[in-house]
Parts: structure tokens; C-alpha cells; sequence
């Protein structure tokens, strides 16, 4: 069986990674989207919450498992025995970055993929920071965001 991870900041999750986890499940039995502990960066919400968030925005999908990883993604894909790294592509933008990460993590590690799926069009223009930057200033998140974690985001941001 192909193991998959879906990695990624996920500070929130979004609807555009919903998108993206939707379809790497109804293509493979065996997806673990793994949020990055990253010591380095100060995300809104903790590992803890954001992998909260990604399991209580994925109860009606099968073979989703989520986890957090630190370090080395490829030395994390090796610990799980994956071969699959997805990514979601959402513009020529995020070509460049993604190329880079492709083609390094292929160096670092022989036998590891990734494969990209295009983000549904009408998530095209989203990503994390543009919802808090969002909600920052009261602005509505509907549809941003996974519908199960709306609130809680909008209440991190009200505190
Ligand atoms: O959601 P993001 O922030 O675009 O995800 C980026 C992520 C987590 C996939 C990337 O930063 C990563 O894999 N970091 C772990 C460290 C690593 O392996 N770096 C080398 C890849 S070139």
C-alpha cells in the first residue's frame, strides 16, 4: 500500500488544504497529514490545535491520520515507511518554492515522490495568512476555513 503525507504549517488548516486532503484520500487509502513543529517559526496556534483543527475538519473522510513532525521532512517519510509526499499547488507562484522543495527532498532521499494536485480554482487565491490576516480585522472567514473550526479561529483572534 502507497503511504502518503500531506505536510505542511497548517496554521490554520484552510479550505484549500481541506480541498487538497479530500482529494489525496479518494486517490489513496493512506494519507497522514503531518503539521511541522518548527522551533524557528511563531505560529498563531500550537501543533496541538492545528492538528485539533485538521481532525475535526476530516471526520468524514477514511484513512486520514494526523500527526506533527519536527526536523527533516524526509527523515520523517523514512520513521513512517512513506514513499508520497503531497503538496497542493494553488498558483504559478507557488511553483518556484515548491520545485526547490521537490527537487531537494529528491536528493535528500532517492526512493521518496511527491506529487502535487491543484487546489479547486475558487481556493486558488487562499492560504493561512491571508485568513488571519482576515479575522485580524474582523473580516468574515466563511468559506475560508473548514466550517467545524470557524469559530474557534474567530475566537482566537477576539481574545
Ligand atoms: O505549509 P508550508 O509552510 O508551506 O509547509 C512547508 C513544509 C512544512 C512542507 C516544509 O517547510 C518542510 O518540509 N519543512 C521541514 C524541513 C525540511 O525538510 N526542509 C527541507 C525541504 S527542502
Amino acid at each position: 500500500m502507497i503511504k502518503c503525507v500531506y505536510p505542511g504549517s497548517f496554521d490554520p488548516v484552510t479550505s484549500g488544504h481541506l480541498d487538497i486532503i479530500e482529494r489525496a484520500a479518494a486517490m489513496f487509502d493512506d494519507v497522514t497529514v503531518a503539521v511541522l513543529v518548527n522551533k524557528n517559526k511563531k505560529p498563531a496556534f500550537s501543533a496541538q490545535q492545528r492538528m485539533d483543527f485538521i481532525k475535526r475538519s476530516t471526520t468524514h473522510l477514511k484513512g486520514i491520520q494526523v500527526d506533527s513532525f519536527h526536523g527533516l521532512l524526509v527523515d520523517y517519510m523514512k520513521k513512517r515507511d512513506a514513499q508520497l509526499i503531497i503538496r497542493g499547488l494553488r498558483a504559478i507562484s507557488d511553483f518556484e518554492y515548491e520545485f526547490q522543495m521537490a527537487a531537494m527532498n529528491a536528493k535528500l532521499a532517492k526512493d521518496v515522490e511527491t506529487v502535487f494536485l491543484m487546489t479547486d480554482i475558487s481556493h486558488s487565491f487562499l492560504s493561512s495568512s491571508m485568513v488571519k490576516e482576515i479575522v485580524s480585522h474582523g473580516g468574515d472567514i466563511t468559506g475560508l476555513v473548514p466550517e467545524d473550526i470557524k469559530n474557534d479561529v474567530i475566537k482566537y483572534f477576539c481574545r
